[in-house]
């Protein structure tokens, strides 16, 4: 089987850690590159904990640094939910600096992509900033993106605003730019968190996969969300989903534009499923996920990850 050459821009982050850790060890993916960006918590946390995530799993895929705060807004934080590292709730050994690149994220893409016999998919489960910036340095590259996976937005409520979501509210002028690039995107809406929820019975069940289970089940039980489930919503997990079992999903195409005006819905994810602006799509957005068939789906996911 061809392996997928694979770019992450992520934010770990508790929920990162486990698609970060699906994707470093499916059959189906060649992970190439793992880019650090400002999100959860500040970049310098969230880059030591991509370099301690991969100490941990002993993978060697180069880490690189991306931006140290959003476009244009102020940064935001999410350490009440993540904890004051990013990743709480494990004792990881001290990080490999020998995996981390030099230089920023949005270079380091493009080599990877420069190199790339065949196209790239891209992984955003964090703000969109880099990819933003990856975009308008480097548009030429953009024939050569296979497709953009992106955890965020929301259909209808938000979890950092009333209609905005974490991801797409960091960055909405990041999130725009990356929308409107024209590459193939599928996205992870907060909808699939809350119906895919993990239940205590699946946590119990990670719990006993290995080291590896051990550790995200350490995690996962320090992941201070408010969902709208009774379990665990573990959003960033949904697109790795999307990556290596689509057919998990129903998709919906919509045209997708992000409020970067309005002072009550800035970063609102605005999702037009109905053509009312008479825009083409620009994105299929998942709608529907059954929450037995993905809590089976991550249970063999994470046993591959040992
Ligand atoms: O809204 C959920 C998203 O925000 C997830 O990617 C989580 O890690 C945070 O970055
Ligand atoms: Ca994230």
């Amino acid at each position: 089987m061809t392996k997928k050459p694979l770019i992450i821009s992520t934010d770990p982050g508790i929920d990162d850690a486990v698609a970060i850790t699906i994707a470093l060890f499916a059959q189906e993916l060649d992970v190439k590159l793992i880019a650090a960006t400002w999100g959860n918590v500040t970049l310098e946390k969230t880059l030591q904990n991509a370099l301690k995530l991969e100490t941990f799993l002993q993978t060697k895929i180069p880490v690189v640094a991306g931006a140290t705060r959003p476009l244009l807004r102020a940064a935001i934080d999410a350490s009440s939910v993540h904890g004051k590292s990013g990743m709480a709730g494990y004792d990881f050994p001290e990080a490999d600096e020998s995996l981390l690149l030099p230089g920023l994220a949005a270079s380091a893409i493009h080599e990877v992509v420069a190199k790339s016999s065949t196209k790239v998919t891209l992984m955003q489960i964090g703000p969109a900033t880099d990819f933003a910036l990856y975009f308008r340095q480097y548009p030429d590259d953009l024939a050569k993106i296979e497709e953009l996976v992106i955890m965020g937005g929301a259909i209808g409520r938000g979890n950092w605003g009333p209609y905005s979501e974490y991801n797409v509210a960091g960055d909405p002028e990041a999130a725009q730019i990356v929308f409107d690039g024209g590459v193939p995107i599928k996205v992870a809406p907060l909808e699939l968190g809350h119906q895919a929820f993990i239940t205590q019975e699946t946590l119990q069940k990670i719990k006993v996969l290995g080291k590896t289970g051990d550790m995200l089940y350490h995690i996962l039980t320090n992941l201070h969300d408010e969902t709208e489930s009774d379990g665990r919503e573990i959003y960033d997990a949904l697109a790795a989903g999307m990556l290596l079992n689509p057919k998990m999903y129903t998709f919906k195409p919509a045209y997708i534009v992000v409020d970067t005006k309005s002072p009550h819905a800035y970063g609102a994810s605005i999702m037009d499923f109905n053509n009312f602006f008479g825009k083409p799509a620009n994105a299929q957005v998942g709608v529907k996920v059954d929450q037995k068939v993905f809590s089976d789906w991550i249970i063999q996911a994470i046993k591959q990850a040992n």
